[in-house]
């Protein structure tokens, strides 16, 4: 596995992989890496011949300050974990690297960024099309593995990519998720004990709401499920439930066809945010609903 640390090897090692003929995924990720990001690099192995991450702390996606300098990252452990993954390549820029000079350019995804974290974080969403943007640009590859965990950010960039002519497929990946049904998510290891055992009851709530989706159609009913499951826990603080078009993130005003639960909540100091998707859920043999 080699280790890129600037933009022109990192470019000619894409090109030079296709030009080998070989199909390349990209897995575009911000470290601290765990087996939500390996399902990703397994289903860019499982399809590519080239697999390479990047790893980089986007600073201009960060609302706040003080999360960017939390984030922790140990570049070493993340290039045992993608080594592990058969990964070919990583590319980890210094910071200089992707932004010599303060950014003057962004790429604005009207609509999919509005609502749901859109609302609370402002200036995320162009934060994450900017970099996936600049990282498309770095690294021509074939195909990009997105998480449905972030359902928002993957609906953003299968926008951007549709809007701006990408010559890339984005390829969305299920959410990974712990035995007891919480997301797999780097903020979790934030959690206090008492907090992770209490954790899980966002999905549980989001199954809830999915059952209740199913059974009536109507997104106020399956939303009020939900935000009930959540005030049982009063250390829980509900940010936003919604109902939307998994491509459009709009709120639906019936369920009647895609649709996907979003949800995103506090506990204690940490935003954690997840979601399930219909009819995916109610078609499952092995459900989530049944999960939780
Ligand atoms: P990061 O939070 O590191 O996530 C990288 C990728 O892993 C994203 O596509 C995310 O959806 C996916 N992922 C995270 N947890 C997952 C889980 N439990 N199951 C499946 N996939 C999961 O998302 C970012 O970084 C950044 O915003 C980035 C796109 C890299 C731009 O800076």
């Amino acid at each position: 596995m080699i280790i890129l640390r600037r933009i022109p090897g990192t470019r000619a090692f894409v090109t030079g992989a296709q030009r080998d003929g070989h199909t390349v995924g990209l897995v575009p990720t911000m470290g601290a890496l765990h087996a939500g990001h390996g399902a990703l690099m397994d289903c860019a192995r499982a399809a590519c011949g080239r697999v390479v991450v990047t790893i980089f702390v986007n600073p201009i996606q960060f609302d706040r300050r003080e999360d960017y300098e939390a984030y922790q990252v140990n570049l070493d452990r993340d290039f045992a974990f993608c080594e592990q993954r058969g990964v070919d390549a990583v590319f980890a820029p210094p910071v200089e690297e992707m932004y010599p000079e303060p950014a003057r350019t962004f790429v604005e995804v009207s609509g999919v960024s509005q609502g749901l974290c859109g609302e609370f974080r402002p200036g995320h969403f162009r934060g994450v099309a900017t970099v996936v943007s600049k990282l498309f640009h770095i690294l021509p590859a074939d195909r990009a593995y997105f998480g449905e965990k972030d359902a928002q950010q993957l609906a953003v960039i299968q926008r951007m990519v549709r809007d701006l002519d990408f010559p890339i497929e984005i390829v969305p990946v299920p959410t990974m998720r712990e035995a007891d049904g919480l997301a797999m998510s780097s903020r979790n290891q934030r959690l206090s004990p008492e907090e992770r055992a209490a954790a899980p009851l966002l999905y549980t709530a989001l199954c809830r709401a999915a059952v209740v989706a199913r059974d009536s159609q109507d997104p106020a009913a399956a939303r009020q499920a939900a935000l009930e499951e959540l005030a049982r826990d009063p250390r829980f603080r509900a940010e936003y439930v919604e109902v939307v078009d998994p491509l459009t993130m709009e709120p639906l005003p019936r369920i009647t066809g895609p649709a996907c639960i979003a949800a995103a909540a506090w506990l204690g100091r940490t935003r954690l945010i997840d979601n399930v998707r219909l009819p995916a859920v109610a078609a499952s043999q092995h459900s989530p609903v049944g999960e939780g």
